[in-house]
């Protein structure tokens, strides 16, 4: 088969990865980055364009900028199939609002939210306990658009600005909702428009520094699965999640084919979902991936033409990725550091922020490298992706210590 992958992080590297299977399917990445370009074609320029001028069987979407934009339906037009859903589909993750309705009409456990397009009413919301709800604008943030205020002071100057245009009008809009606590496990959901396999469930770490502590970064590091997340856990968020979503979603005339990401908390009082993405997670993809067994590449088609979906066959044991990112993410960093030791090492090492300058591999981007590693269970995977990222070394390199130690 030949597939079309688009985007150009470590989700995308490791999608091409597991399209490409050793040598099974033929691999083109749009734009892709140094480490696709071992073994895929990168090639820049217009997705729609590639795709028909090379006659691909399948495109696979990385990102969501693109799906909300509508990739889905152009692709349509040509007849290319696609594994990522249409621009309606998409506002599950393009709209909070929108998930949130979906959600209610399809039974899912949720936090209680309020939709705002109004400043003073927003902040008479939050009144006197801004630290029982968090702050969502409504529309695509980049990772940006979810805030946890602490005092009164923080949510009202959270919210003015917002309303201000900080976020342009992502933010003009705000969900508020009801502030939950517990352990966090990502969903990947490969659907059909009425089916769905789940992928092995994953666990993101998104702050910077080990301990949960410093801002919000794009991941530092995933595991899969999360040891303390019950086995059937993925089965019983097809039932009560994904299914049920596809069926309010098929009764509006729509069909998500595609990924769902249910970002999901496990809660005193059982599970609720957070948030909905339309496309892989990253880092977890880094870390789910190589646990799969069966090929993917007839998974996403079956799912992009909307056919029975082939059931799925995982590997025993684990797996654990450690993001390798430059001093100073997510604020500002340096580039064009000189990157050693990625050839020295056992793992598969995906590459993020990377580019070759002069024949050398050098950083490019905040997250520059994911160092996966499969183990027998979850401690030997991060044993070994451990030992092999510290291998790897750049000016400033920054990894968590704490990647599947902490919820
Ligand atoms: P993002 O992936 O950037 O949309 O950020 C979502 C993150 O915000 C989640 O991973 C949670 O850590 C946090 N979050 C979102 N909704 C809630 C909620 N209702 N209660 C507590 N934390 C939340
Ligand atoms: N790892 C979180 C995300 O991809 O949204």
């Amino acid at each position: 088969m030949k597939i079309l992958v688009i985007g150009s992080g470590g989700r995308e590297h490791a999608l091409a990865w597991a399209l490409y299977n050793g040598g099974a399917n033929t691999v083109i990445v749009n734009p892709g980055n140094p480490g696709t370009a071992v073994f895929a074609e990168n090639i820049t320029g217009d997705p729609v364009e590639i795709a028909v001028k090379e006659s691909v069987d399948l495109v696979v979407v990385g990102p969501e900028t693109p799906l909300v934009e509508g990739i889905a339906g152009l692709l349509a037009q040509k007849e290319v199939p696609c594994f990522g859903p249409s621009a309606e589909c998409a506002r599950l993750e393009g709209s909070k609002w929108f998930a949130k309705k979906v959600m209610a009409a399809a039974k899912v456990p949720t936090a209680t939210g309020k939709m705002f397009t109004n400043l003073v009413s927003a902040i008479d919301y939050l009144g006197q306990y801004p630290d029982k709800f968090v702050i969502k604008a409504d529309g695509l943030a980049a990772g940006k658009g979810v805030f946890l205020p602490d005092t009164k002071k923080e949510s009202d100057a959270i919210i003015e600005d917002l309303f201000k245009g900080s976020l342009g009008k992502a933010g003009t809009s705000v969900v508020i909702e009801q502030r939950l606590s517990g352990r966090e496990v990502s969903v990947l959901a490969v659907c059909n428009g009425t089916d769905a396999v789940i992928l092995p469930p994953s666990r993101d770490h998104k702050r910077v520094y080990d301990g949960d502590m410093g801002p919000n970064t794009g991941g530092m590091g995933a595991i899969c699965p999360p040891p303390d997340v019950p086995f059937d856990f993925g089965e019983d968020v097809r039932e009560r999640v994904i299914l049920p979503v596809l069926k309010v979603l098929k009764e509006q005339g729509l069909e998500f084919r595609g990924v769902l990401y249910a970002g999901i908390m496990i809660t005193e009082h059982g599970y609720f979902v957070l948030e909905f993405n339309v496309r892989f997670g990253d880092p977890e993809t880094q870390a789910v991936l190589p646990m799969i067994e069966s090929d993917l590449a007839a998974l996403f088609l079956a799912a992009a033409r909307g056919e029975e979906l082939p059931p799925l066959r995982i590997k025993e044991g684990a797996s654990a990725c450690i993001i390798l990112a430059s001093g100073g993410y997510p604020g500002s960093y340096t580039k064009g550091h000189d990157i050693t030791g990625t050839e020295t090492v056992n793992s598969l090492v995906f590459h993020a922020g990377t580019a070759v300058v002069d024949d050398t591999l050098v950083t490019s981007g905040g997250r520059v490298l994911g160092v996966t590693a499969l183990g027998e269970d979850i401690e030997e995977a991060l044993e070994k992706a451990y030992e092999d990222a510290g291998k790897i070394e750049f000016e400033g390199r920054h990894m968590r210590r704490d990647i599947g130690r902490t919820v």
